[in-house]
């Protein structure tokens, strides 16, 4: 089960010091299965990973460049530097992303880049609130699917996040019987490429106990939640135990 925490722009060199509860309930914690990942700023993946050098718990970044080698991009840093300074994972195609303009096609160069580089990709699609309105949910999944990993071979570095664009901090979750659904929709369409699949959006200490009976759920992408170390080990022990 995958605990991923997206702290988008959160957190500094002192925030870190609050990690020291979460290494210690990894240590402690004697579930194998459980894979705790956290994605914080750029500025913090060097003293993150070398802070979680002895534990289990792996770091990952928010979002990279398309281009695998060095260019004049100014501001911007590409897989291969993120690697470099301890990342194992990169997440891509986040809907916040997507709204500032980012495509399928650039994802979809993201993606075969990341993997290039030797990441693991947590790879976000998600409905806005109107296509879910419109019925289009199923269509603009497999848009996203089909586009962003379009002639990927190797999809075995890829873990699928199904983030509701209308559920990211906005405190809703979807309902059980259609997240259960949606999630077998992608499966059934996509389980034996890409094994696994997290939900994210609104993830909290209050509906983890909803969100536990989805069974068909690997794991999950967490936001605000996850700046707040009792509040992630509280939504990691009610979904696992
Ligand atoms: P929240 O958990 O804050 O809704 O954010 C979800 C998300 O966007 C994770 O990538």
């Amino acid at each position: 089960m995958y605990f991923v925490a997206n702290w988008k722009m959160f957190g500094d060199l002192r925030t870190l010091n609050s990690l020291d509860k979460v290494i210690k309930f990894s240590k402690t914690n004697k579930k194998n299965k459980l894979k705790i990942v956290y994605c914080p700023p750029n500025t913090l993946i060097r003293p993150l990973s070398k802070r979680l050098k002895k534990t289990k718990i792996e770091v990952g970044a928010q979002n990279c460049h398309h281009s695998y080698d060095y260019g004049a991009y100014t501001g911007q840093v590409n897989s291969k530097m993120l690697k470099n300074v301890g990342a194992k994972y990169v997440i891509l195609g986040h809907s916040e992303n997507r709204q500032l303009g980012e495509t399928d096609n650039l994802i979809n160069l993201k993606i075969k880049n990341a993997i290039k580089s030797g990441l693991k990709i947590i790879f976000c699609i998600g409905e806005t609130l109107k296509e879910r309105r419109d019925k289009k949910t199923n269509q603009v999944l497999k848009r996203q699917i089909e586009k962003g990993l379009k002639s990927i071979k190797n999809k075995s570095k890829i873990i699928i996040a199904y983030e509701p664009v209308w559920s990211i901090g906005t405190g809703v979750i979807p309902k059980e019987k259609s997240l259960i659904q949606t999630i077998s929709f992608i499966k059934s369409r996509f389980i034996k490429k890409y094994p696994k699949i997290l939900y994210g959006g609104s993830v909290n200490t209050n509906n983890s106990h909803k969100l536990k009976k989805i069974r068909n759920i690997d794991g999950f992408l967490i936001g605000g939640a996850s700046h707040n170390p009792k509040k992630f080990i509280d939504i990691i022990q009610k979904t696992i135990n």
